[in-house]
């Protein structure tokens, strides 16, 4: 789909894969678009080398590790000075460094690029996030401009994001907050599906009428969901979301990818991201079917039930749960962008995170209007301050705040799932919180491990590594003496 984006936008492309059927269909799709006589089809890498001039721009996408290596083991004896490769997939950072350091000495340069939009921005125009060395940046600028998707006001979805591996590390911030939106879309699916009792029509017109205006107005995921509820089986009896296994499987390998590295990466920066992670691990919990079936018999589940509603209340009821798919949406943003933000400091990557909020307007899966208005204006104006402290940002959460209250109330009497909204109205409390129960927690790791702690009365120390320990073993003495 990229190769024949590019060619219709005039670029001689030359095209190789290690699957015969896959090079076959991919000369039928050029052939049907009118653009064979720009798409070359070579049977190997020797072909594909020689059908090029020089310096040589490779492009490929591949399940993320092992596929990339060999790909790049079997480029490397046609590589020469000043050819770039650029790796859009998947790929996680570290081994995108790790490629960019192997073959920077040969004078190679090698392009981490975060892309996004399905095939369908493949074909029609993706968003992309290249990171790497700035002179291979400048150079591939013009040509992935061409092909990037526009936003409303024409601009190209793309920008240098910077040095290193964070094109990718980009990606994976987007992909996290992707599954987090998917998350929080499909549990208000639920909600209306089990607990409201309204059927696909009524439902697909319930998101229709979320993407239409509002907060969640230009949002690609809800864009997608009226049309997903009104599916019919093929048999024209009841809608298919009712017969789709709830198991979401990873692609490649089930230990790896964008959604495990986001939360691996939160975690090991130090940024709270629940949103993300109870995403994940819905999506994890879901994709081991068996395992649920056992757990299933022994322990039992408890269902869905009906939300009762007097007459009127419905409309209600809808209103907050499209505030609490907002709220929980922007939060999933709020904690992507943090850990980007950490991330991009303590690397030294230069991204410039308000270029990053621009590139992800067209093309891509997270695409969400209303919201980047709202970190437009924020960053313009309060760029300094934690997103949480950004006038623009709080009003929204202060508004709809509530509302996710309420949904998570409602939702959880009736034993629906809940897990990214459940964990973002928590995430609101905690986040903004000067008196958590974790004095306590202080407590217990003094009692059992003399750790220490700090009272109330002496000045705050700053969060870092080698903390002193202030007053140790205090607890320890009280309780053995
Ligand atoms: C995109 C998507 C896409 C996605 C893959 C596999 O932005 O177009 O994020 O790249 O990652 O469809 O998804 P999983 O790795 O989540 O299975």
């Amino acid at each position: 789909m990229l190769a024949l984006l590019l060619a219709g936008n005039g670029v001689d492309v030359s095209i190789y894969d290690s699957s015969e059927a896959s090079l076959g269909k991919a000369a039928e799709n050029a052939e049907k678009s009118g653009l064979a006589a720009r798409v070359h089809v070579c049977k190997d890498y020797d072909a594909l080398c020689q059908s090029l001039g020089g310096p040589k721009v490779f492009i490929f996408s591949l399940p993320n590790g092992r596929p990339g290596d060999a790909v790049v083991q079997q480029l490397q004896p046609y590589l020469t000075r000043g050819d770039i490769v650029i790796d859009g997939s998947n790929e996680n950072y570290q081994v995108t460094q790790s490629r960019q350091a192997m073959l920077r000495p040969r004078g190679v340069a090698y392009i981490g690029m975060g892309i996004s939009g399905g095939f369908i921005g493949a074909r029609h125009g993706p968003s992309l996030m290249p990171g790497g060395d700035k002179w291979a940046l400048e150079q591939v600028l013009p040509l992935l401009t061409k092909i990037a998707a526009k936003d409303d006001y024409g601009r190209p979805c793309v920008t240098k994001i910077g040095s290193g591996g964070s094109g990718h590390f980009v990606k994976m911030v987007h992909n996290g907050i992707e599954h987090g939106i998917m998350a929080a879309i499909c549990e208000a699916w639920e909600l209306m599906d089990k607990c409201l009792h309204m059927d696909g029509e009524e439902i697909g017109s319930v998101f229709d009428s979320w993407c239409a205006e509002g907060e969640l107005k230009g949002n690609f995921l809800v864009s997608i969901s009226g049309p997903i509820c009104r599916t019919k089986n093929q048999s024209n009896s009841g809608f298919l979301l009712h017969n789709i296994r709830d198991a979401v499987v990873q692609d490649a390998n089930d230990s790896e990818g964008t959604g495990v590295w986001a939360n691996l990466e939160a975690v090991a920066a130090h940024i709270p991201a629940p949103s993300l992670s109870a995403a994940h691990y819905l999506r994890i919990a879901s994709a081991d079917v068996l395992q649920r079936c056992s757990i299933n018999a022994s322990l039992g589940s408890v269902s869905p039930g009906q939300i009762a509603l007097a007459p009127g209340e419905r409309s209600e009821l809808l209103e907050d749960l499209r505030e609490a798919v907002y709220v929980a949406v922007l939060a999933c943003f709020v904690q992507g962008l943090n850990l980007l933000e950490r991330v991009n400091r303590r690397e030294g990557w230069s991204i410039h995170v308000e270029q990053v909020i621009r590139i992800w307007r067209a093309g891509c899966i997270i695409k969400s209007d209303y919201i980047a208005d709202l970190f437009d204006r924020s960053y313009a104006r309060d760029a300094g301050l934690h997103l949480l402290c950004r006038e623009d940002i709080v009003g929204e959460i202060k508004k709809c705040w509530p509302s996710l209250k309420t949904v998570v109330l409602k939702g959880l009497e009736a034993d629906a799932h809940l897990p990214c909204l459940t964990a973002t109205l928590e995430y609101l409390k905690y986040v903004g919180s000067t008196d958590l129960p974790t004095n306590f927690m202080e407590a217990q790791l003094d009692s059992f491990g003399a750790h220490g702690f700090d009272l109330k009365s002496e000045p705050v120390r700053h969060l870092s590594k080698g903390m002193s320990i202030t007053r140790p073993l205090t607890i320890v003495k009280l309780i053995s003496s």
